[in-house]
């Protein structure tokens, strides 16, 4: 098992997750511990992207609470359909916030956040966790990270 992620130099975006992501599939088991796996996922997330804030939020007695992240401190909790994160759970699809102070209802953790993405974790039908990356710069997220989060997101539902 490798603990070190290697990115070529200069990479694009498409480049650095088509580096990363076979990367990540030795490094997360579904033998190792669901809590270890998912910390070294928003790790590593953060690591190649240095996006502001990256991490998951576990569907628990129909809340999401805040799990493994990299990041500033988060808020705890969301309900269903709450926010960003709740939204994307109650819809079951990615989102992505161009602006997050033109989301209704958009949670702020912190203020320095300005776009995010949300990825469902979908196992067996059901939303079982989100993965959330928050960045400080407007319009930072595209179909790009939608595509290769959401394969990464096909993954991780193996690791539940
Ligand atoms: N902004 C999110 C809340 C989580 S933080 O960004 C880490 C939301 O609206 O759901």
């Amino acid at each position: 098992m490798s603990e070190t992620i290697f990115i070529s130099e200069n990479s694009s975006k498409t480049e650095k997750y088509e580096q990363l992501i076979p990367q990540l599939y030795y490094l997360l088991s579904p033998s190792d511990d669901l809590i270890a796996n998912l910390a070294n996922c928003s790790a590593a997330l953060k690591e190649v992207f240095n996006f502001w804030w990256v991490g998951f939020y576990l569907v628990k007695n129909q809340k999401l609470i805040l799990g493994p992240f990299q990041g500033p401190v988060a808020c705890t909790s969301i309900d269903y359909g709450k926010g960003v994160c709740g939204t994307c759970w109650q819809k079951a699809e990615s989102i992505i916030v161009p602006n997050v102070d033109e989301f209704p209802g958009h949670i702020a953790c912190s203020s320095a956040s300005k776009s995010e993405i949300v990825v469902p974790i979908i196992k067996n039908n059901k939303v079982v966790a989100v993965l959330d990356i928050d960045s400080e710069h407007l319009t930072h997220f595209d179909n790009i990270d939608n595509v290769n989060l959401t394969k990464l997101s096909l993954f991780l539902s193996d690791l539940f």
